[in-house]
């Protein structure tokens, strides 16, 4: 959580730290801030709330000039969001300055220790305790200020990705990270320093990620040279060479980043399977999988773990990997798995699911696998992320950046990713027939198209959310594979719209949610045609008789449902372990044009960030 965004160069600082600011603004926003340095002086503007009103501040309120500065956009963990809670921080001489990203955990005895020594602090933030630590380790100790970062960051227990510099020294910023992300941009005489790739990328496609427990030193006309923070040894920086594209982070004419990306989702289910699915030789390549074979198929159990819309992904493969390739399968919230001492053995493997690659509830679940000898594979959308590089093997899902907060090409090409997974390895155990494999593959390679078909229920779901946008509270049911698509309708509606909203399995709303059932509330069940129908049709005149209001997904062409629910989306045909790719498209519409009609902020829900890297 939180974006760092810095400049060290040639050209002006203000505008490259502002927009950058804006592209990283999904991480954090409850508060920014921004320095510059002039050549002569810093200069400090820092607000509660967006960037924009940060852009307002310090246009009216401090000199924008200056070839070097640090900017942040904040998602609080100490310290309400405030002014002056915001960053960057000055040591309390005024002479250093740091943006950081993360959670110093030890904060508070270090601040008391400081506090005994004679500092004083402004805010109440852990990142303030940390530059003054800096600072009386410099002042004390006599060495410059890398030297000072490293002995100080040895003393800290948490996460970071921090930036800073000396008023004194201003020809150079000095970074680290330890599970937060950093990258540094490579221009010509010009760095930059952000959270991703997003702030520089018109500028460099050449870009370093600071692994954990390293720090850079970067000067102007210097190469970067890394460091390990624990024992000094030199790291050799690997120079990347960025794929990412402009047209990619911005909104191509749609309202919201949110719209743009499920209108994305026919191309990048495509992007996903492009060069691994080839339906008509039969084959399914995957390298992460290809050279790991052995390894999956002789493993007793695949234990997934992920936190929210990927868990729910998870949940999705869990129904694949059973039913397909007969692999026994537990999905684990990240956050319960890594504190339960749970048993894993050799003979397991794991797969986590990100799409930031940065969650650090999944990364501590992957390290715990990893100490007990489990092979662990990820299923990441961010190339370089920290989950694709701490896992031994994984597959990316080539979704493209996800901006929007609400998660949602991430979502469906994860499950693309698993069941191309599942296809492979049903294959390999022989579990199919010939005929059915390639019936399978086929009927994949048409989603794509299938999900363009159910985009333009886009209309009919609008109308729908005009009817219900003032509702208070949601229920979503399914059954089997569509179970987990209904614990995602429901998230999504709430993380965006703010209605309270309930994903169950159809069959569990006797058991306690039916209470809930008046006329007051909308049910989405999702029954096509394939999944347990009948089963589903009894549920829906079980809530239709206690007068609930029935928004039912259906396959195209039904007749029974449409006689009992009061509105009807249709989807297309497929194969029941496919139809998650198409239900939950609507799901995603009504969320999203409700939330709109609510006058959310689609794209910044309250109170939520990204890339959640803190636990
Ligand atoms: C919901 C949403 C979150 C994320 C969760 C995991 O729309 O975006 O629930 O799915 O924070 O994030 P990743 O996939 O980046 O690990």
């Amino acid at each position: 959580m939180c974006g760092i965004v810095g400049y060290i160069g040639h050209r002006d600082a203000y505008p490259i730290i502002m927009k950058g600011l804006q592209r990283l603004e999904y991480r954090g926003y409850d508060s920014a801030g921004i320095v510059l340095y002039d050549g002569e002086n810093t200069h400090l503007s820092k607000t509660k709330g967006k960037v924009d009103d940060l852009r307002k501040k310090s246009e009216a309120t401090i000199s924008i000039n200056g070839k070097l500065g640090l900017g942040h956009t904040r998602w609080a963990t100490h310290g309400v969001p405030n002014d002056i809670n915001s960053h960057p921080h000055y040591s309390s001489s005024g002479d250093l300055v740091i943006i950081h990203n993360g959670i110093i955990e030890n904060y508070e005895s270090i601040k008391k220790a400081l506090i005994a020594r004679g500092y004083s602090f402004e805010s109440d933030t852990d990142t303030e305790v940390l530059v003054n630590l800096i600072e009386e380790i410099k002042k004390k100790e006599g060495v410059k200020l890398g030297k000072a970062v490293q002995i100080a960051l040895n003393q800290v227990v948490g996460a970071y990705a921090i930036a800073v510099f000396d008023k004194n020294k201003p020809d150079e910023i000095v970074v680290a990270k330890l599970g937060s992300p950093l990258a540094i941009g490579i221009g010509e005489n010009e760095y930059f320093i952000a959270s991703d790739a997003s702030p520089f990328i018109e500028f460099t496609n050449n870009a370093v990620y600071l692994e954990d427990e390293e720090m850079a030193i970067i000067r102007i006309g210097k190469e970067i040279k890394l460091r390990k923070i624990k024992d000094d040894a030199i790291a050799y920086p690997n120079i990347l060479e960025l794929q990412m594209n402009l047209e990619e982070i911005e909104k191509g004419g749609y309202d919201h980043f949110m719209l743009k990306e499920i209108y994305e989702q026919p191309r990048a289910i495509l992007d996903t399977y492009r060069g691994r699915l080839l339906a008509d030789q039969g084959i399914v390549k995957m390298a992460g999988i290809d050279q790991n074979l052995e390894k999956f198929l002789n493993a007793n159990r695949i234990i997934i773990v992920a936190c929210g819309t990927s868990w729910h992904a998870g949940l999705v493969a869990e129904y694949i990997f059973e039913d397909l390739a007969r692999i026994p399968v537990e999905v684990e919230y990240a956050s319960e798995f890594r504190y339960r001492n749970p048993v894993i053995t050799e003979n397991d493997i794991l797969i986590a699911i990100s799409q930031s690659g940065e969650t650090a509830d999944t990364l501590a679940a992957i390290k715990l696998a990893k100490e007990k000898g489990a092979f662990v594979f990820g299923v990441c959308n961010v190339v370089g992320s920290s989950i694709a590089r701490e896992t031994h093997a994984g597959a990316y899902t080539h979704a493209g950046p996800e901006i929007g907060v609400a998660s949602t090409k991430a979502f469906t090409t994860q499950i693309t990713v698993l069941t191309l997974i599942a296809l492979k390895l049903a294959n390999e155990k022989g579990i199919f027939s010939e005929s059915k494999y390639h019936e399978f593959l086929t009927e994949l390679e048409s989603i794509p198209a299938k999900v363009e078909r159910t985009l333009q229920s886009n209309e009919i779901v609008e109308q729908i959310s005009e009817i219900y946008k003032d509702s208070t509270n949601c229920l979503y049911l399914g059954r089997g594979y569509n179970f987990p698509v209904a614990l995602e309708g429901a998230l999504k509606l709430k993380e965006i719209s703010y209605i309270h909203a309930e994903g169950y399995p159809a069959a569990e709303m006797k058991h306690g949610p039916i209470a809930l059932i008046d006329e007051q509330m909308p049910v989405i069940v999702i029954a096509t045609k394939k999944g347990h129908y009948e089963k589903v049709v009894s549920n829906i005149q079980e809530i239709k008789s206690r007068s609930g209001k029935i928004i039912a997904i259906v396959t195209e062409g039904d007749k029974t449902v449409k006689e009992l629910a009061d509105h009807v989306v249709e989807v297309p045909e497929t194969s029941e372990s496919l139809t998650p790719l198409l239900t939950t498209i609507p799901l995603q519409l009504l969320s999203y044009h409700i939330a709109v009609m609510r006058g959310c902020n689609v794209d910044q829900p309250r109170n939520l960030a990204k890339s959640v890297t803190v636990e």
